[in-house]
Formats: structure tokens, C-alpha cells, sequence
């Protein structure tokens, strides 16, 4: 690496894809036009349980343009092979959803016929044509009647925790707070929707596809269809956003490749908004019990996290939702547990900081109901029981800056000039409100691979199969290649999503940095050894002298290829990102609105490759957290078993206007234990911890805490209505 004091990483370098992103010049995977390209329309079950009687599709077949209906009566049965490991993508009991392999409903949404056609309108028309008649059968579609009798799930890691006795410090604490936290289900809603293009060509199939995870797809489809991986090709150059919605391979993928199989020729299918809702899975609604035991002073002695989150009937989709109480703080006491209430739904998924988030939502508006109840601050509350190694797992953390945090955040804010008296901080008709919270993300990595071809014209192309949704990933790794190479990162190229290319990991849980950047890192360093072997130099040879060494042995190029992987450092060290959150609310009692004038976030997340992307990726995250706190939420009607605000118009995300001041900090963070990198990944701690601070300043406004989310103007008014 060239000295920190002129390497590029660490500077705010404008997104090298930019440009073409916003002229169109890049290729999204719904883009690609493969000849004889048909288009597909997904006909749904409108029942949540049940049987399909009777399927009539001789209108639809009979509709201009329609090139066939695939249904159960014709569909191929498809082998649907288990693979040697199961995805870590995909849940860890259960059995995916299998398309149109018979006639069983299992959830309202279910795809149960593929109309495909000339033309898209010509295929959406013939798919309303399709009539279908049912068997219903009883359904379970009430959360809370599921929930009655919540069981654990079959397999997977473990989400019990015990530690003490939780439950006899509980009893015995001078201090202590019970209460109950309900986070409603959410759906992704990238601006994207997912979309394949299938293309067979003989045996060999190709699949431009949305998706997190290239390497993934390729073997879920291969195996799905009974074929070998290498017959398969995934492309995937660009992701219009997608926030864990397109980390497993759903069914829709498999009915695109089934229909082009049927149809002789390419088809794209590409579910519409409101299929979205039903089709590629949403985070759980989740209620937890939070109690917590206290001395005197606040320091805890006992701390109890229950959660319940629904999945479908087929599989057990669990969350890590009560492991930041295993660790976040100092106590001895700990009793955790995550169960599952199934449901006829759809499968659950990861949705940006699965469980994380919703744990910590729960854990940290408990703590500010502690704070309240043994007259401590929020802040100091937090530093009275901050932990100073982990105690779940019993190790060293690798590195935590969070007092670093608390303490850059709260000045920032102006902490020190709170009120600590609910309702004392008026502005005119409107309560003014302060919050905090802590967030934590745990940092992963996994093994991955990365190649480098330097050329003789002085340029390098580096690739691996990563994906990139949205973080910077092509810009992040041109900095981490250029750095290793010493070269401008005009000179380099960053290529990924492909499966041609080297192997890399699921684009998710903040990993890619850690996994692929020391893949890149790892290969531009061994392709400048190289270079320095061919020079025989006695020193480090500098990138601009490359064409020339390249040009003197006649060499067009040369190529490296290198492997990354973790190592015992996961053994040694606990690893977590750590970040604290102020909010500042300004409630109206009249209308009930919360409006959010200010947010600032400190996080210590190892070393930042780009400032500039990576206050972009802070800036989604806390929008995300305050859609959490007052608007978002996928409206269920449990009469028919599906979401009824299935759009964009009632689905509600913040727009530019809800959206204040977003005051983001990085702490220096420098750890030498993650990976050789030193990064902690920041896709999802920026999007912990927000909520929680959001809905702690909403009573610090009113006094009254809203335990059930979002925070939405009819609950505020009944709240503000009966204290009055
Ligand atoms: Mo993220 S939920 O790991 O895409």
C-alpha cells in the first residue's frame, strides 16, 4: 500500500458508475434485450389457503398475442434438488415455495399461472382472463392469534440466550421496567422492482437477473432444475436498490426460466408493484417483551427479551432479534428468546439490519423507559452499563469507540441543554422532544476472490462476482484496487455481477467490503509484486512504470487471481460496528403530527473507504429508521390474509420533506483485528438505533411513550386525547 498520506482510500471520490446511472447508460437487469424477447404476467392465488378446483385458461390462451399459459396442468415437474449446504440465504427449516408443481395454495399471492405473450400489456391483459375456482381451506391469518401458540424455530442458529438468573434479579430489582414493543410488518419497496430475463440456449441457460448474490442464483437455479451450475450464467451489472429483497432467489426466478423453457425463447418477468408485496418476502412483524431489572442507580441486573415474529406455513424464517441484548450492555442477568407464530403469508426475509434493528428498537426505548424510572439521564444511563467486553460471547471486543460516539453525538446535538422533564420544551404550540439511543451491527466476513489484468497501455481491470445495490461498490473497490496498485483510479476499472467472474459472497449484512475489498486488495497487491518480479527491482515499483516493464518483456498483460478468507481473528475478538443517534422531535397536539427537524449519528465502523459514499449510505439508513419510527408499515387485512396498502401511494415512506438535517459523524476507528482492511461495513448500523431515538424524543415531547410503531398521527391524538 502507498503511505496514507497520498492513497486514495479514505478520500470522498464521486461514484465512478454516476454518470452512467443517471444518463441511462447502464444496464439494469430488466434492461437486456435478448431476440424473440416475450414477456410474462404472474396470475396470483386470491385465497390464503386452500386448493385450486379448477383452472380455466382457454380465454387467456385464446387472447391476442399470448404464446402459452403455464399453469400446474402443464407446468414441468421440476426436480428441485437440495443442494450439499443449504444457502445461508434462505432459512434454515422449511421448504422453499414450488411453482406451479400442484394445485395447493399455501398464502393469498401465491403464483399460480405465467401468462406469457408478445407484449407485456398483451400478457397482463390475457393473465386477468385466467379464471380460477378454490377449495378454501381454514387459514391462519391473524398475527396475534398465531402468536398464541409461538414455537421455536426448527433449526439454524440458536436465538436463546441465558446468563444469571434473569428472571430472580427481575423479582429482586429496586428498579424495573416490563413492557411490550410492536414493529409492524415492512416490505423493501426498492424503486427497482425485481425482474428476470431468462434465455435458454440448448442446455444452457442465462439469467439477467435482480440480485444480490450472482453466485447464489447460479446454483439455487441449477439445482432447482436438476442441471449443473456451470450451465448457468448469471449477469447482474446493476441493482436498483433492494435492502436484503433480492439476497435469496425467489420463485419468480425459477417461473421465468421455467416459461422461456416452455416458450422456446427468451422471456422477461418482471412482478409488478403489488406482487411485490407477496412475492419476495418483507421483514416479520415482530412483538417483543422487554424487561429489565436495575439497581438504584440504573445499572442493570437483569435483562429479559422475548420476540415473537411470524413466518409462512412452508418455512421458518427466524431473525438474530435478541442478540444486541446479549451484548450491548454490561449485566449480569440475561434470559432471551425468539419465537415464530407461522402464518398462510409468504416467507420473511432480511430486510436492512434484519432483527438487529428491531431489536435494538425494543431493547433501547426500554432503556430510556429505565432512564425515566431511575432518574438518570438517557446518555449517562447508557455509560453506567456500557460493556467493556462482550459478555454473550465472552471475548474482547476487536475495537468499540461507542463512549467516542456518545460523546461526538452529544455535542453535536447540544445534549447537555436537555430538560430532562417531558413536556418542558415547548415552542410555541409545538412539544419539542429530545431522544437518543445506541446502535451496533455485528461485522461479518467471508471468503472471496478477486482477479487483475494490468495491460501495457497503463490501465487494470479488476473483477469478482460482487454485487452492488447501491453502497459504492463499484467506486469503494476502484479505490481499494487503485490504493494496492498505486495507480489513478481513472485507470482502473472495477467489473462485477457476472458469474464469468471470480467467486465473491452474498452482497449483504454489511460483508462486502470486508470479504471482497481484501479479495481486491489481496490480488492488486500480488499483481504489484508481479510487476516488480518482472522489473527485478530491488524496491517497490511504482504504478506509472508498469506499461513500461509490461512493454520491454512484450507482455500484452499480465493476470493475478487471488483468494481472501477470514482467519482466527473470529475467535479472538468480538466484532461489532457501534454508533449513537440524537433526534430531535417536534409534535403538534392538535393534528398529531411528529415532524423530525434533526438527526445526528457518530459511528465508529473501522476505517471509511469513501466519506462520500458512506455518508450516503448513513443518510438512507436513518431515512429508513424515521419511515420506521412514523410512517412505514404494510397494512394486513386479516380477513384475506394480504397487505391492503400494496403501492407506492399508501405505503409510506419519507419523502424529501420529512427528511431533515441529517448531521452524520465517523469516529477514528482504527482496528487491526476485522480484516486486513480494517473496515467494519455501515449498510445497516446506519439504519439501528434511529427509531428508537425517534420514538424516546416523541415522549420526551409528550410524556407519553408509544410503544406500538409507526407513530403515526391517529395514535399521537389518542395518546395527547387521553391525557387531557
Ligand atoms: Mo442486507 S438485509 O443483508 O441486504
Amino acid at each position: 500500500m502507498t503511505d496514507t498520506a497520498t492513497t486514495i482510500i479514505g478520500k470522498p471520490v464521486s461514484r465512478v458508475d454516476g454518470r452512467a446511472k443517471v444518463t441511462g447508460a447502464a444496464t439494469y437487469a430488466g434492461e437486456f434485450r435478448p431476440d424473440g424477447l416475450a414477456h410474462a404476467a404472474v396470475v396470483t392465488s386470491s385465497i390464503p389457503a386452500g386448493r385450486i378446483r379448477a383452472l380455466f385458461t382457454d380465454a387467456a390462451e385464446a387472447a391476442p398475442g399470448v404464446v402459452l399459459v403455464a399453469s400446474h396442468h402443464n407446468a414441468p415437474r421440476l426436480p428441485y434438488n437440495s443442494m450439499a449446504q443449504r444457502p445461508q440465504v434462505d432459512p434454515q427449516a422449511g421448504d422453499q415455495l414450488r411453482v406451479l408443481q400442484g394445485p395447493e395454495v399455501q398464502f393469498n399471492g401465491q403464483p399460480i399461472a405465467v401468462v406469457v405473450a408478445e407484449t407485456l400489456e398483451q400478457a397482463t391483459h390475457a393473465a386477468a382472463l385466467v379464471r380460477v375456482e378454490y377449495d378454501p381451506a381454514p387459514a391462519v391469518t391473524r398475527f396475534e392469534e398465531a402468536a398464541k401458540s409461538p414455537r421455536k424455530p426448527g433449526a439454524g442458529k440458536p436465538t436463546d440466550q441465558t446468563r444469571g438468573d434473569a428472571d430472580a434479579a427481575l423479582a429482586a430489582a429496586p428498579v424495573r421496567i416490563d413492557a411490550t414493543y410492536d414493529q409492524p410488518m415492512e416490505h423493501h419497496n426498492a424503486i427497482e422492482p425485481h425482474v428476470t430475463i431468462a434465455a435458454w440456449d440448448g442446455d444452457r441457460l442465462t439469467l439477467w437477473d435482480k440480485t444480490q448474490w450472482v453466485g447464489n442464483d447460479r446454483a439455487e437455479i441449477a439445482h432447482v432444475f436438476g442441471m449443473p451450475e456451470e450451465n448457468v450464467r448469471i449477469v447482474s451489472p446493476f441493482v436498483g436498490g433492494a435492502f436484503g429483497s433480492a439476497l435469496r432467489t425467489w420463485p419468480h426466478v425459477t417461473l421465468a426460466a421455467m416459461a422461456a423453457k416452455m416458450a422456446g425463447r427468451p422471456v422477461k418477468l418482471e412482478l409488478t408493484r403489488r406482487q411485490l408485496f407477496a412475492a419476495i418476502g418483507f421483514r416479520p412483524r415482530t412483538v417483543q417483551r422487554v424487561a429489565l431489572g436495575a439497581e438504584a442507580d440504573g445499572r442493570l441486573t437483569a435483562l429479559i427479551q422475548e420476540a415473537v415474529g411470524h413466518t409462512s406455513q412452508y418455512e421458518d424464517y427466524a431473525e438474530t432479534t435478541v442478540e444486541p441484548a446479549s451484548m450491548l450492555y454490561s449485566c449480569p442477568n440475561l434470559r432471551t428468546a425468539y419465537r415464530l407464530a407461522p402464518m398462510n403469508i409468504n416467507s420473511p426475509c432480511p430486510m436492512r439490519a434484519p432483527g438487529v434493528i428491531t431489536g435494538v428498537l425494543a431493547l433501547e426505548m426500554a432503556m430510556d423507559e429505565l432512564a425515566e424510572a431511575a432518574g438518570v439521564d438517557p446518555l449517562e444511563l447508557r455509560l453506567r452499563n456500557y460493556a467493556e467486553r462482550d459478555e454473550n460471547k465472552n471475548l474482547p471486543w476487536s475495537s468499540k469507540s461507542l463512549r467516542d460516539c456518545y460523546r461526538v453525538a452529544a455535542e453535536r446535538f447540544g445534549w447537555s441543554h436537555r430538560s430532562a422533564k417531558p413536556g418542558s420544551m415547548r415552542d410555541g404550540r409545538e412539544l419539542v422532544g429530545w431522544g437518543m439511543a445506541t446502535a451496533v451491527y455485528p461485522t461479518h466476513r467471508a471468503a472471496a476472490s478477486a482477479s487483475v489484468v494490468i495491460r501495457d497501455d497503463g490501465t487494470a481491470v479488476v473483477r469478482s462476482a460482487a454485487s452492488d445495490m447501491g453502497p459504492g461498490t463499484y467506486t469503494s473497490m476502484t479505490q481499494v484496487a487503485a490504493d494496492a496498485l498505486d495507480m489513478p483510479v481513472e485507470r482502473v476499472r472495477f467489473e462485477l455481477g457476472d458469474t464469468d467472474l471470480p467467486k465473491a459472497p452474498v452482497h449483504g449484512g454489511s460483508i462486502t467490503m470486508a470479504s471482497v475489498g481484501s479479495a481486491v486488495q489481496a490480488a492488486c497487491v500480488a499483481a504489484r509484486a508481479r510487476m516488480r518480479a518482472l522489473s527485478n527491482a530491488a524496491e517497490e515499483v511504482r504504478g506509472a512504470d508498469y506499461a513500461g516493464i509490461l512493454r520491454r518483456h512484450g507482455l500484452p498483460q499480465v493476470d493475478v487471481e487471488a483468494d481472501a478468507a477470514p482467519g482466527v481473528e473470529q475467535k479472538q475478538f468480538s466484532m461489532y460496528a457501534f454508533g449513537a443517534i440524537f433526534a430531535e422531535v417536534r409534535v403538534d397536539p392538535t393534528l398529531g403530527t411528529v415532524r423530525v427537524p434533526r438527526l445526528v449519528g457518530a459511528y465508529g465502523s473501522g476505517r471509511i473507504i469513501n466519506p462520500k459514499t458512506a455518508r450516503s449510505q448513513c443518510v438512507g439508513g436513518m431515512v429508513l429508521g424515521l419511515g420506521m419510527a412514523l410512517s412505514e408499515q404494510s397494512e394486513w387485512d386479516d380477513r384475506f390474509g394480504k397487505v391492503m396498502n400494496a403501492n407506492l401511494a399508501e405505503y409510506l415512506v419519507p419523502v424529501n420533506a420529512d427528511v431533515p438535517h441529517l448531521d452524520v459523524t465517523f469516529v477514528d476507528e482504527h482496528d487491526p483485528h476485522v480484516n486486513p482492511l480494517g473496515v467494519k461495513g455501515l449498510a445497516e448500523i446506519a439504519a439501528v438505533g434511529v427509531t428508537p431515538a425517534i420514538a424516546n424524543a416523541v415522549h420526551h415531547a409528550t410524556g407519553i411513550r408509544f410503544r406500538s410503531l409507526p407513530i403515526t398521527p391517529d395514535k399521537v391524538l389518542a395518546g395527547v386525547g387521553k391525557r387531557r
